[in-house]
């Protein structure tokens, strides 16, 4: 385990929410799925597997990057100069994005079955109203639960794209979209 990850998951367990970073192949299978995205936002990006993939296979798309611990943030923006890093949660960055044009992937570690009850209420409800707002927009998220991450509204439908059995536990791939 990364040490900065260690730190992380001591300081703030529920909201670190792993005790292993993404692992490589569980990070390309995510960055794959934003393929053909104007633009990416990522959130929850930690240690920065899936960032690094995402600048990969994604180049010169705009990548904004978000995490809330400061020291992950401080590794993130030395690793990535190419990335928009930025130390806010989850809903501020989506809700201050609302009006992003053109096909915008959301791409998410974040630990929805660990993160405190008002976290997930206030951040779903902001990934809801932003894919709301254009049937082009998907949220890409992983989870380690054989069933989707979170209960998402009517107006929306979770697919489970991929399962990546080599990760440390096998991860389910699902993306969220407007159902049309
Ligand atoms: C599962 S961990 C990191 C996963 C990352 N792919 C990795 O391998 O390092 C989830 C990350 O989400 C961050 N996080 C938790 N709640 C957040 C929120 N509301 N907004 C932004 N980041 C958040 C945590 O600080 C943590 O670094």
């Amino acid at each position: 385990m990364p040490v900065e990850l260690l730190y992380a998951l001591l300081r703030n367990p529920a909201s670190t929410g792993a005790v292993l970073p993404s692992s490589q192949r569980l990070a390309n299978a995510m960055a794959s799925a934003a393929v053909g995205a104007d633009a990416v936002i990522e959130l929850g990006a930690g240690t920065g597997p899936v960032t690094e993939a995402l600048l990969r296979k994604l180049p010169g798309v705009p990548l904004i990057a978000v995490e809330l611990q400061p020291t992950l943030v401080r590794r993130l923006r030395a690793r990535f100069p190419a990335a928009d890093v930025r130390q806010a949660s989850a809903k501020q960055v989506v809700d201050g994005l609302m009006a992003l044009p053109g096909q915008v992937v959301l791409v998410s570690s974040l630990p929805f079955r660990s993160l405190p009850k008002d976290v997930v209420t206030e951040t779903v409800d902001s990934i809801c109203r932003f894919l709301g707002h254009n049937d082009e927009r998907k949220l890409v998220q992983f989870t380690y639960q054989p069933r989707a991450p979170f209960a998402a509204p009517r107006h929306l439908r979770w697919q489970r794209r991929a399962v990546v059995w080599r990760n440390t536990p096998p991860a389910g791939i699902w993306e969220l979209q407007a159902d049309r």
